[in-house]
């Protein structure tokens, strides 16, 4: 049976599962976070808080981005009854070329100590979900040719794959018309 999940949103009170999960990830790449720098991960309680409130003000459609940039739900993924952080998963709700061509809606971690147990599949597609609730149709989502874990992902929830682009699987979902480069 796959694990269950949530997603919630970044909370400084979830401070400890946070740094739990973090150091786990050891410096390795935690896609879907808003960490730029996965060698440097905001660790430090001010600079926590700071991260946070950038991934709550990032959702809201209101607030003023710089240039190049995209809103951004971005959800913790949590064990629903020990309240242990499991990763990460990002809906950018627009796309920009780079995120047309390479990085897609929605991108997503797993921490090490939690992978083959079904998280990153039930992630998306609670993600997808959330994508078709911010009336987000169609979806992309990418992954390195290479990446099997993902692309198995991706390929389980339903994506179709439309090409490959510089070592990126392109997987659509959803009918609406696919914008082109
Ligand atoms: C890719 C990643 C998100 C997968 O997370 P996960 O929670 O382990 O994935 P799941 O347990 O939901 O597995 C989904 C499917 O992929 C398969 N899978 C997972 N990891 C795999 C791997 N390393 N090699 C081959 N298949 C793999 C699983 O067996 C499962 O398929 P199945 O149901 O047919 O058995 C995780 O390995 C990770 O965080 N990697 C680093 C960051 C990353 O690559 N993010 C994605 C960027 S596009």
């Amino acid at each position: 049976m796959p694990r269950a999940i949530s997603l919630v949103r970044p909370d400084t009170t979830r401070y400890s599962a946070y740094i739990d999960c973090v150091t786990d990830f050891a410096g390795t790449s935690m896609d879907g976070s808003g960490i730029r720098d996965p060698q440097r991960p905001p660790i430090a309680p001010g600079d926590v808080t700071e991260f946070v409130t950038a991934r709550i003000e990032e959702e809201d459609p209101a607030t003023e981005l710089p240039d190049g940039w995209v809103h951004c739900t971005s959800r913790w993924i949590l064990d629903p009854e020990t309240d242990e952080m499991l990763g990460f998963i990002a809906i950018r709700h627009r796309l920009t070329p780079y995120l047309l061509e390479q990085g897609g809606h929605i991108g997503y971690s797993v921490r090490p100590a939690a992978r083959r147990q079904g998280i990153a599949s039930a992630a998306l597609e609670l993600a997808l979900v959330h994508a078709q609730e911010l009336g987000m149709d169609p979806v992309l989502v990418t992954c390195d040719d290479d990446n099997h874990g993902s692309r198995r992902t991706i390929e389980k929830a339903g994506g179709q794959l439309e090409d490959i682009r510089d070592g990126k699987r392109r997987y659509w979902f959803g009918d609406g018309p696919r914008p082109r480069a």
